[in-house]
């Protein structure tokens, strides 16, 4: 038999691995492949990445390089470090990555480095934001990465315009929308909203992380004052990621959130009854993945920071209002339910009626987002090998 193509797939953080479940399980199907799962570590709690392998029936990872937490040049650089080990003795063909967190844009460098080629997976988003970490993990990634797997047309003009040579690129749709597709009809039947005493189309999901939300005490609060008003109208469940909880201990901001206790995070919890007539911003525990989307389905409204989420609601055709100055994936806007409101109280509240008074736009499902894009991939890079 011909010699397998050894491909190492690299995962670190939360998003990563509902990005790569469908991918190691395409390249499964092919016994010309012999795919590597490596974990760097970056996110490590158990509701933050254990519980997604379970979730999504994502085989353990061969490798995990442990690295935890730190700032992002000690983070980078100690997956930098333990993943040139790693390449040094397992000289795979390939190092696939995927997304645009710390881990993704370390293990390129590092493969590079050894003259090891490389697939990105999610190529070309641009928010044009250089505070954005993830921004400078998107640019420098694409520019060293040989096989730029894409989303959207934007993408592709991007990297266009950036000078990428159009045999670099490969436009395969939505990774993401692969394990929705998957995934969808657990999620529905799992009630997740219910468990948690939440009517079908009256509550709001938020979900909110990113530095330049959370880490300015002025920003932060605001934002909390925002989601009080609205939680008047309407429940607000926000499962909390630990970087916000850090936040609003540290700057003393627990008296705008409420925890809802004895709640299980796998969505099956003790049922809780939210009183319609004493409504509050409920903070739980960050949830599985199926659990998220099952309150997602069934929200009357998302809001959110994430980038995720922004492409999870268009497909789902719920409204979303992305609490961010900018987005990188413009189609859940252009065709998507998305808007992108900024952090402004007035802007956040114009929105948020419009949903309430049924003013809201319509969206689409953008091209190739249709649970396809894994077989897309692998096929190319069968063909890119072969
Ligand atoms: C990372 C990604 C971001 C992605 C997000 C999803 C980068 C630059 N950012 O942001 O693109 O949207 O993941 O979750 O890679 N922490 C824990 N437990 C964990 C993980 C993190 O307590 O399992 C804490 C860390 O101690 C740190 C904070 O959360 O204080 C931030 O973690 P970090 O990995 O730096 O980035 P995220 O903000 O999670």
């Amino acid at each position: 038999m011909a010699k397998k193509l050894k491909i190492i797939n690299v995962v670190g953080a939360r998003p990563n691995f509902i990005k790569i479940g469908p991918i190691m399980k395409e390249m499964k199907r092919h016994p010309q492949i012999d795919p590597i799962l490596l974990h760097t570590g970056q996110h490590y709690d158990v509701a933050m990445s254990q519980r997604f392998f379970e979730d999504l029936n994502i085989p353990a990872p061969d490798v995990n390089l442990e690295v935890g937490s730190g700032s992002h040049a000690e983070q980078t650089a100690q997956i930098m470090t333990r993943f040139e080990k790693v390449l040094m003795e397992t000289r795979p063909d390939l190092v696939l990555v995927v997304g645009d967190v710390n881990s993704t844009l370390a293990c390129t460098i590092t493969a590079k480095k050894l003259l090891i080629k490389v697939a990105h997976v999610e190529a070309g988003l641009r928010s044009r934001d250089m505070t954005m970490p993830e921004e400078i993990n998107r640019l420098v990634t694409d520019v060293l990465a040989d096989y730029l797997f894409t989303t959207s047309e934007v993408a592709n003009k991007n990297l266009e315009s950036e000078g990428v040579a159009k045999n670099r690129i490969f436009y395969v749709g939505n990774i993401m929308i692969d394990t929705l597709v998957a995934f969808q009809e657990e999620a529905e039947k799992l009630n997740t909203h219910a468990a948690m005493g939440l009517e079908r189309g009256n509550y709001v999901l938020l979900t909110m992380h990113r530095p330049s939300n959370v880490d300015d005490p002025d920003t932060l609060k605001s934002l909390l004052e925002t989601l009080g008003i609205i939680s008047q109208r309407l429940a607000v469940i926000f499962p909390i990621h630990p970087r916000t909880e850090k936040q609003i201990q540290k700057f003393g901001f627990d008296e705008y959130v409420q925890k809802l206790e004895n709640f299980s995070a796998s969505g099956l919890g003790k049922r809780l009854s939210i009183h319609k007539e004493k409504h509050a911003v409920y903070t739980c525990p960050p949830l599985g993945y199926k659990a998220l989307l099952n309150l997602n389905m069934n929200a009357k409204l998302v809001i959110t920071d994430s980038g995720g989420l922004q492409e999870e609601t268009t497909v789902c055709g719920v409204p979303c209002l992305t609490i961010r100055e900018n987005t990188e994936r413009p189609e859940t806007v252009s065709a998507g339910s998305n808007v992108v409101v900024g952090t402004d109280r007035d802007s956040i509240l114009e929105q948020f009626y419009a949903v309430m008074n049924g003013q809201f736009k319509k969206g689409s499902v953008p091209p190739l987002w249709d649970g396809k894009t894994a077989q897309r991939i692998v096929r190319i890079l069968l063909d890119l090998y072969s």
